[in-house]
């Protein structure tokens, strides 16, 4: 077991870091093991939502140019859909993260609740491992296209595209208010 100070250094000092050096490769033994890490997150009734896909080489151009393609066809900025088109070049990894839906709104919600739990412990797994990672947010519209990209089920929801690689440069640091904590006795 590790110590409790140990696990609060790690979860201190991870940060979201996008500064990755797109040409240092992760081995597939180490996206693995964060891939795991978010299976060990908690989930009601079983129903194991977690979805994952791993987005290597071409297919990040295939899946940042599907995107784009989207993000055109609603009217999209053009400057927005240009630098969407090679966006996920930017780390030598992306893994898609998926939730499945549930058999009513409200279990919907806990699959979800339960894949953002899986996302942090992707996180600090990754800062674990001495790997940058940064969660980023699908874009609008794009959801089922990801999904079908990623040969997810239908109706899977995308919460994240997750940049992942070795750091190119140190994150800046996130000031963070004191904990908001109402205390009941
Ligand atoms: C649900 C979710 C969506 C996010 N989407 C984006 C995003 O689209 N782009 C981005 O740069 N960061 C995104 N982030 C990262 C946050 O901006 C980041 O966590 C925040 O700046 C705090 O930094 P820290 O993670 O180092 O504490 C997202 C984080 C979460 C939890």
């Amino acid at each position: 077991m590790i110590e409790s100070s140990e696990l609060a250094a790690l979860m201190s000092a991870r940060r979201s870091n996008i500064l990755i050096d797109a040409n240092a490769a992760v081995n597939v033994a180490d996206i693995t093991t964060i891939c795991d890490a978010a299976m060990l997150a908690p989930n009601h009734k079983r129903t194991w939502p977690l979805r994952l896909g791993v987005v290597q080489g071409d297919a990040r151009s295939r899946l940042g140019e599907l995107i784009a393609d989207i993000m055109a066809s609603q009217g999209d900025h053009p400057s927005k859909v240009l630098r969407t088109r090679t966006k996920y070049l930017r780390a030598p990894v992306v893994i898609v993260l998926g939730a499945r839906d549930g058999d009513s709104g409200q279990r919907s919600r806990e699959n979800r609740y339960a894949v953002a739990a899986g996302a942090q412990n992707m996180l600090l797994s990754a800062e674990a491992m001495g790997l940058a990672m940064l969660w980023s947010s699908p874009a609008t519209g794009a959801n089922d296209a990801i999904s079908d990209f990623c040969n997810f089920e239908h109706h899977t929801e995308i919460l994240g595209l997750m940049y992942l690689g070795y750091a190119a440069q140190v994150a800046s640091d996130v000031h963070r208010p004191p904990t908001p904590i109402t205390w009941l006795t």
